[in-house]
């Protein structure tokens, strides 16, 4: 016998009057076999008995407190829908109003009371008045939806009689197979009035200010340029700083109208069929001006000849015109700018690379938002509006390419521009190592 045996077979007389009592209470008042077994069915009779109430009353407990949590997630819900800024009303499926809740009653003048069980028509004005009747069925009829799953912008009625705008998003739901529809709806007057007043400040500034500031700029040009004869030297140089002044306003006028046309989609494109290497030769003679400046000169390393894409040729000038004087405006005296271009699948490729400081680390996650410019000495020397990267990313992007810098780049920094390739690709050795412009 080991340790574990003479501990248990030892123990074993110890358990049995726990174990079963009534056998030895039962032996002591002399029951008989049968009775002791009578007597032990009537114990488990009562305990299953004593079991079932217990799971009766446990089951009834889980249903109160299931019953407590969706009566606390209903007042949850309501408090959620009465306390929104936005107004909420919930439909049948036959249009009448279920719930209208607080920030609706004040958006629409009406009181909830007196709304719910009404058809939500009352809320719109004509055509969709109505028509609304006829949305329902026919979502109900075929599936078709109107509004459903998306957000929309539509007029609504207060109780006054009078129209207003309103954001509208509607979702279904089926709740104990009733089909009910919930409208979440925003008032955009003031957003329409301040949109209607920055049309109108974009158009002042397009025309009242961006058409005296040419002229301005260009009586300077024609005085800069002697053609009024010499100045005295220190006219001549207030003169100066006055006609680089004006171009840098232009430069932010123009650039500020594009953000904002890009922005709001009015910008206009004009789609061609082009071909790449002439847009890339018209850029770089474009932007000489600003080489000779900084004494940088522009080289076409790699040649794509019979390269074309589609796109619009003064927006694609913008963008390369954009690259092309950040990377003369940051690249040292006497260095030169690369212009490298490819093809990658069915794509063009553009590399623009100088020998400048880099991008700043801090900078690159911004790079192409608005405003966005170094904070170094070099940076603020060269001028600029910290927009033009942004402004030729959204034009990229309506050409359905992409733009972007090469990160890692041991010295300098390196711009790519990739668009889709019109056409059959010509070979690679089309390729023209060191041809300089
Ligand atoms: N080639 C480059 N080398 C170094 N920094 C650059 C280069 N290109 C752009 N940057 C940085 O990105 C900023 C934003 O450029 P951009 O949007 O074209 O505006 P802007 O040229 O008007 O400053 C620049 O001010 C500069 O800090
Ligand atoms: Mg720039």
């Amino acid at each position: 016998m080991n340790r574990y045996h003479r501990r248990h077979l030892g123990r074993r007389p110890m358990l049995l009057p726990f174990a079963v009592p009534w056998a030895s209470e039962a032996g002591a008042a002399g029951l008989s076999g049968a009775q002791a077994g009578t007597a032990m069915a009537l114990v488990i009779a009562v305990a299953v008995v004593l079991m079932a109430g217990l799971a009766l009353h446990r089951e009834q407990r889980r249903r109160e407190v299931v019953e407590e949590a969706l009566a606390a997630s209903k007042i949850q819900q309501q408090a959620l829908i009465d306390t929104m800024v936005d107004a909420v009303i919930i439909i049948d499926d036959m249009g009448r109003i279920q719930n209208f809740n607080p920030a609706a009653e004040a958006m629409f003048g009406h009181a909830a009371s007196k709304v719910i069980g009404q058809n939500i028509r009352l809320l719109m004005p004509e055509p969709h008045h109505s028509a609304h009747d006829g949305y329902l069925a026919r979502h109900k009829e075929t599936g078709v939806r109107c509004v459903l799953g998306r957000r929309s912008e539509v007029e609504a009625l207060r109780r006054d009689g009078s129209r207003f705008p309103v954001e509208l998003a509607v979702t279904a739901m089926k709740i104990h197979g009733r089909r009910l529809f919930s409208g979440l709806l925003r008032d955009i007057t003031e957003r329409r009035k301040v949109e209607r007043l920055k049309d109108e400040f974009i158009a002042t500034i397009s025309h009242e200010l961006r058409t005296p500031l040419t002229a301005i700029r260009g009586s300077l040009g024609l005085i800069n340029g002697g053609v009024v004869g010499e100045l005295p030297a220190q006219s001549a140089a207030l003169i100066r700083l006055a006609h680089d002044n004006s171009e840098r306003l232009l430069l932010l006028v123009d650039d500020l109208l594009d953000v904002e046309r890009l922005g709001s989609g009015r910008m206009e494109f004009h789609f061609v069929s082009l071909a790449l290497m002439p847009l890339i030769e018209e850029a770089i003679a474009k932007n000489a001006a600003v080489a000779e400046k900084h004494a940088v000169q522009c080289v076409i390393v790699r040649h794509l000849d019979g390269a074309s894409v589609h796109g619009d040729p003064q927006r694609l000038l913008q963008v390369l015109g954009n690259l092309l004087s950040n990377a003369c405006k940051f690249s040292p005296r006497d260095s030169t700018v690369e212009i490298d271009v490819m093809h990658r699948e069915d794509r063009v490729r553009i590399d623009i690379r100088d020998y400048g400081p880099g991008i700043a680390e801090e900078l690159r996650p911004r790079l192409f938002s608005r405003f966005a410019q170094g904070d170094t000495g070099n940076t603020r020397q060269s001028g600029g509006t910290g927009l033009g990267l942004c402004i030729s990313k959204a034009i990229v992007e309506r050409h359905g390419g992409e733009i972007g810098f090469v990160p890692g780049a041991e010295v300098g920094t390196t711009f790519y521009l990739e668009l889709a390739a019109l056409g059959s690709m010509p070979s690679p050795n089309a390729i023209d190592q060191g041809r300089k412009e």
